[in-house]
């Protein structure tokens, strides 16, 4: 039986990319067999890398919990849980940053680009972020981990780290492989398509929000840059905007992108920018309207997040004690 894993961080509200980068990925993998293992956690600690407002944090972990039972994850097939309650988690994080090398991680795109926004002190959690993200990934021996394209770093750096752990100690641990879609893994920005949508953008219109409603997904995509040539092709070197919306809707509409292209090659901006809002809303609507239900069913909640922390500290616990064993910590 294969294992499957990943993690969102609850540091602000979920944006489209996610969605089409990642959890309709999970829900996909999810409802494709009923012969796996499947494991969905909320990186809690992961986003206290960076400056967090506590009540704000509290408040989206439970609004991230409440998404992932709206986009489709049910908790009669998936472990849904929040990481920083499965205390392991931490426990492997530093067991494997003796293996880690300094220079390694300051080698990480994401740590530089992070590192270069952030005003205040960079917290040396920031840079051991992937060691982290490592212990997440091997504590429950996941064969596969879906997510975006800007993770396939940290992928890289967990499947080092197992084999690492592997050849100094014996066998421990599988080498993950990441699950990363042909396309969607990578929802740019509408303001600036040669940048990752992302839900820390200054700027409010860059990003689509899961629970923006209709009229502002609308002036949203309205306003996203193009370019003025005025005709339809997916060429993202040449014309990141415009291959962007046909990403956006392609995903949404479940077609291939050439099949998008096709759709639209008599079409002007306008309509193009008209229906890719239409794909956007069809897609969001429904799950708006169930995640306003699950919100406000605090039990709901509480019961699925208990279930899924007695499951995977279970997996857990009897990880961490053979890699204790293992690297000799604790008592003869
Ligand atoms: P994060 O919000 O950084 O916790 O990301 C959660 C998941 O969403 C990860 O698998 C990311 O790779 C994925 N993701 C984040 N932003 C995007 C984006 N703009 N396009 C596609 N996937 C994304
Ligand atoms: N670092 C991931 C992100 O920002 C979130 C994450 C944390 C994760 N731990 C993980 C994803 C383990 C996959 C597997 O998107």
């Amino acid at each position: 039986m294969k294992t499957i894993l990943s993690g969102v961080q609850p540091s602000g509200m979920l944006t489209l990319g996610n969605y089409l980068g990642a959890i309709s990925q999970f829900v996909n993998l999810q409802n494709s067999s009923d012969d796996q293992e499947l494991l969905f956690f909320i990186a809690d600690l992961h986003a206290i890398t960076v400056p967090q407002d506590a009540t704000i944090l509290r408040k989206n972990i439970k609004s991230l919990t409440a998404l992932y039972l709206a986009c489709g994850l049910d908790p009669n097939k998936s472990t849904i849980f929040v990481q920083s309650e499965v205390k392991e988690h931490s426990e492997l994080g530093y067991i494997l940053q003796s293996l880690t090398y300094i220079g390694e991680l300051e080698r990480m795109t994401q740590f530089k680009d992070k590192m270069a926004k952030q005003t205040q002190g960079v917290s040396s959690a920031l840079l051991t972020y992937p060691v982290l993200m490592a212990a997440d990934i091997l504590l429950y021996n996941s064969d596969y981990v879906p997510v975006g394209v800007d993770q396939k770093q940290h992928l890289e750096m967990a499947r080092n780290l197992a084999e690492r752990f592997n050849s100094r100690y014996s066998d421990t641990f599988k080498i993950p492989e990441p699950l990363i879609l042909k396309s969607g893994a990578k929802i740019m920005s509408l303001q600036d398509p040669t940048k990752k949508m992302s839900k820390s953008d200054k700027l409010d219109k860059a990003t689509i929000f899961l629970l923006d409603d209709e009229n502002i997904i609308r002036k949203k995509i309205a306003s996203a840059v193009t370019d003025s040539d005025g005709f339809i092709k997916y060429d993202v070197d040449n014309k990141p905007g415009i291959s962007n919306l046909l990403t956006i809707y392609s995903c949404c509409m479940n077609l291939s992108i050439k099949e998008a292209e096709e759709h639209f090659k008599d079409a002007n901006y306008g309509t193009l920018k008209s229906e890719v809002s239409d794909s956007i809303i069809k897609v969001l609507k429904p799950i708006q309207d169930r995640y306003n239900e699950i919100l406000n069913n605090n039990d709901y909640i509480n019961k699925v997040l208990d279930t899924g922390k007695e499951k995977a500290s279970y997996i857990a616990s009897k990880m961490i004690n053979k890699v204790k064993h293992k690297v000799g910590l604790g008592r003869f």
